[in-house]
């Protein structure tokens, strides 16, 4: 029997999601669909309820349910029950387990890229959801450091006390990263900053930026955003947010599925979309 699977969000129009895994799905002859719901908070206790009745095989979570879903669950990993946040869930033998692909899909984006986050110093710019995501995914990888830099220094500074993973990490203003920008790594910037229609905006100067240091904008609307465009012209290494997109969306088919799936089909499929 042909086999569910959703997104649910609202809005969830825009989302890619059911594009990406319909494709994945026919590529691997699995007898299955995937379809977007759009879910309104006072509605989300019944929309997983049906969902659990009618036997789905697993579901993706977005904006704005990623929090408030852990409750409806019957069982959430340590990771993601520390992030706060499940984006991914899976129908295992009836029971509704939640995952959080979010900030391993960063990881392994990154990975494909370079080495990885050991021994960086990393300075994270953002203090919202994605950047907890990513920050407590980073934090296991041992890295040297993980700074935080946000408009709101005591949203930083709580998601630093909030980590239940040990890293040497200080809280500071945009300002103050922008000044020391030269002892990092691996910058990954994961605020709406420079987010499609406001191109023209950059969260941080980059003048003091280290060379060969890798710069990672979670932003894939544009590809290109003036902070990448920036620390490309000043010899960085960039990568753009598809990545995230991609293996966010790869390690839940895998979950589902099992197969860990083409991430270059995905990808091209992704920029096709995105036109
Ligand atoms: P998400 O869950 O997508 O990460 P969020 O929780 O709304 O989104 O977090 C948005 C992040 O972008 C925050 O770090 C926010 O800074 P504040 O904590 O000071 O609000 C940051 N942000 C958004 N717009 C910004 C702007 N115009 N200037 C500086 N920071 C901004």
């Amino acid at each position: 029997m042909k086999k569910l699977y959703a997104v649910i969000g609202n809005p969830i129009g825009h989302s890619m999601s059911p594009i990406m895994h319909n494709d994945l799905f026919s590529f691997y002859q699995i007898d299955a669909s995937y379809l977007p719901f759009q879910i309104k908070s006072e509605d989300l206790k019944d929309a997983v309820d049906g969902f659990k009745a009618i036997g789905i095989g697993g579901f993706n979570v977005t904006v704005p349910h990623k929090t408030a879903i852990i409750p409806l669950l019957d069982e959430v990993d340590e990771l993601a029950a520390s992030i706060g946040a499940v984006n991914t869930v899976v129908n295992e033998n009836g029971r509704l387990k939640g995952y959080n692909t979010d900030g391993p899909g960063f990881l392994k984006g990154l990975q494909a890229f370079m080495s990885g986050a050991a021994s960086k110093k990393i300075l994270l710019i953002g203090a919202g959801g994605a950047a907890r995501a990513i920050y407590f995914t980073l934090a296991m990888e041992k890295p040297d450091a993980i700074d935080i830099a946000n408009r709101t220094v005591a949203k930083a500074q709580s998601l630093i006390d909030d980590c239940p993973y040990s890293v040497k990490s200080e809280a500071c203003t945009l300002d103050e990263a922008g000044r020391k920008l030269g002892e990092y790594d691996l910058v990954v910037q994961t605020t709406s900053i420079g987010m499609a229609p406001k191109i023209a905006d950059q969260p941080l100067d980059l003048s003091n930026i280290k060379k060969h240091s890798h710069v990672c904008d979670i932003i894939y609307n544009p590809l290109e955003t003036k902070l990448l465009q920036d620390a490309s012209n000043r010899g960085a290494n960039v990568q753009n947010g598809i990545d995230m997109f991609v293996y966010q969306g790869a390690l839940a088919f895998e979950k589902w599925t099992g197969i860990f799936p083409d991430v270059e089909r995905m990808r091209e499929n992704v920029l096709k979309q995105l036109g």
